[in-house]
């Protein structure tokens, strides 16, 4: 083996893990996961976390706006290891610590709904842990008419 190439085997190898991994995170952040929804369709989202850090941590389900702070729609108000579920207005949380997931119900979506929503870890109102990708809710109705969706 020639000594005097820039790069050897494996540290290419290490090089090309390190820019796979660089990439796929980064995609991660700024993917959004997008749902169809047709006036007074229900969804639920599933968001899982790392149960032995947030197990006991207070949980929520936020808008996201394009202007200012994002807004808390619901959350969880005990610390503890038991499932919880609250409920505000048209949407639903649950958390479920022994399972490690938070799972979150629209019920009976209206138009003013669509918009860019996620799931977080409410560690104090300074320190938020936003979890998984965010959700668009897009409101259709019924034809299909946006495009990027799945075909069935
Ligand atoms: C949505 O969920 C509510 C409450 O569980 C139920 O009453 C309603 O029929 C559901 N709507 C649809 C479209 O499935």
């Amino acid at each position: 083996m020639r000594g005097t190439g820039l790069l050897k085997g494996p540290q290419l190898l290490l090089l090309l893990l390190l820019l796979l991994y660089i990439s796929g995170s980064q995609a991660d952040d700024i993917g959004e996961e997008q749902e169809c929804l047709t006036e007074g369709a229900n969804l639920t989202v599933l968001c899982p976390y790392n149960d032995r850090k947030y197990g006991s941590s207070l949980k929520a389900w936020q808008r996201v706006r394009s202007q200012g702070p994002p807004e808390t729609l619901v959350r969880t108000t005990t610390k503890s290891l038991e499932a919880e579920s609250v409920r505000s207005g048209r949407f639903l949380l649950e958390d479920f610590p022994t399972d490690a997931v938070m799972k979150v119900t629209v019920i009976g979506f209206q138009r003013q709904d669509a918009g860019l929503y996620q799931c977080v870890i409410d560690l104090s109102p300074q320190d938020l842990f936003v979890l998984h990708h965010p959700y668009r809710l897009v409101y259709c109705n019924g034809e299909a008419a946006f495009p990027a969706q799945r075909k069935p």
